[in-house]
């Protein structure tokens, strides 16, 4: 089991390079299953979770090759079997994104039910119940999904609540559907503009990406794209709260300002130093951080997914600030292993208080899901001494090679087995 050991308190500075966005290249290349021709994908970050689909992708007959910074995706034509396993999907719920593509294009598909991870039950109902308006005949039995429909029919529906997911299964779903279907209420994630402007390249013909409402016109057949991915927000902002936290001074070229507007926003409340470029951002800080609250939505609102790296950076500011966590049940498992490193935060339901500053102190902690062993990293260089994050394999799910990245910004980090 291998483990980060971070030495602090030490500042952050230089420049660091953005990576693709897993959650942009999971559905992408879920897309893939679509295509009746070559995809070229660049900027695919190499990450556990993106050699998990591309294993997955392989079992249903797409293979996959690294060309330098490409992923080349050929269909096999092989008749592989339309299903998802549980021993693939238990170590990845966005395996569920393969359901949409494998019923457009095969009209059928058999995939394991997720299962919840550490941040909550994490159900796809959303997802299923929109299959169905479409046409499909869902079953659920012995841990499966499995979903029939000969051809999908356009149609008209509206998610109860947005899900990333949900409206990219559908949309991949809806791209080779018989006639228009109209999804309301959608997420409007830059993930999900992301994977229109790739299903568009294959000649799906959508509307409103990134919008409450898309508009999909079903194609009978998708064909080959090149498609580089966006950067990575999380890991960017990740970065960038790394700056202000320690008093540090971070640029990460290529991030993309828009994606990160709630956080930069926030930054700039608490008194940091934010600098936005065509190409770049760069935030300093070099006096004292002011408490600001925040409220985690879906996009554009605060993502959840920087909440515990925020929380850690709320322990430095001099003051109360509260934490609200709307989007998952169970996102504050972080918590109590900041409390062991000195932080002074307090959970009330779905709102933690956290009464800063604390002088954090180095120990050793334990990773329990991607963004709160992140949060737990950004703790480790600003507390004083020694701190050893555990079960780092989750930061692997998401994060390329973080300690290369902190320590080319001058973080005595380093990974031991
Ligand atoms: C995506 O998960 C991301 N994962 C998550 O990032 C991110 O936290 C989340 O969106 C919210 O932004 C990927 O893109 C691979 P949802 P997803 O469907 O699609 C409930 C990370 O750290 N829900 O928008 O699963 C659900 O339980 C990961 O990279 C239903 O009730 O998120 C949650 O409470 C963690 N029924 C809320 O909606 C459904 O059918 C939002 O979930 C689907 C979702």
């Amino acid at each position: 089991m291998q483990k980060l050991r971070i030495y602090g308190p030490t500042r952050l500075q230089g420049t660091i390079p953005v990576s693709g966005a897993k959650n942009a290249a999971l559905p992408v290349l879920a897309a893939c299953l679509l295509a009746d021709a070559e995809v070229e994908l660049h900027n695919v970050p190499s990450v556990q979770d993106i050699r998990t689909m591309l294993r997955l992708l392989e079992h249903l007959g797409v293979e996959n090759e690294r060309l330098g910074d490409a992923v080349i995706l050929r269909p096999t034509g092989r008749a592989n079997p339309d299903e998802a396993p549980y021993e693939l999907v238990k170590t990845m719920r966005a395996s569920v994104l393969v359901l949409g593509p494998l019923l457009a294009r095969r009209g059928h598909a058999r995939v394991s039910l997720p299962g919840g991870c550490a941040i909550g039950v994490r159900p796809i109902d959303l997802h299923l119940t929109a299959l169905e308006a479409l046409g499909a005949k869902v079953t659920i039995e012995h841990g499966y999904v499995e979903a029939r429909a000969d051809r999908l029919q356009g149609c008209r529906h509206r998610f109860l609540k947005p899900t990333v997911g949900g409206t990219e299964n559908l949309l991949m779903a809806a791209s080779m559907a018989r006639g228009t279907t109209v999804l309301e209420n959608c997420a409007r994630e830059p993930e999900i503009v992301d994977l229109a402007r790739m299903l568009t390249a294959m000649g799906a013909v959508i509307e409103g990406a990134g919008e409450e409402t898309i508009v999909i016109e079903g194609q009978d057949r998708l064909g080959g794209a090149t498609h580089a991915i966006i950067p990575d927000r999380i890991q960017d902002g990740t970065y960038l709260i790394g700056a202000a936290l320690t008093r540090g001074d971070v640029t990460v070229d290529g991030a993309r300002s828009a994606d990160l507007a709630p956080l930069l926003a926030k930054l700039d409340e608490i008194g940091a130093q934010v600098e936005v470029g065509d190409d770049h951002i760069r935030v300093r800080n070099d006096g004292v951080l002011k408490p600001r609250s925040i409220v985690t939505e879906p996009f554009p609102g605060f993502p959840t997914d920087l909440q515990a790296q925020y929380m850690t950076l709320m322990t430095q500011a001099e003051g109360v600030s509260t934490v609200s966590e709307t989007v998952f049940e169970n996102r504050f498992q972080h918590v109590p292993e900041l409390v062991r490193m000195g932080a002074d935060i307090r959970i009330d339901g779905t709102y933690a208080r956290i009464h800063g500053p604390a002088a954090l102190t180095g120990t050793s902690v334990m990773a329990t899901d991607l963004r709160a062993s992140a949060c737990l990293v950004l703790a480790g260089l600003v507390a004083r001494g020694e701190t050893t994050v555990h079960r780092i394999y989750h930061l692997d799910r998401g994060y390329e090679q973080m300690e290369s990245k902190l320590q080319m910004l001058g973080g005595r980090v380093e990974r031991i087995d």
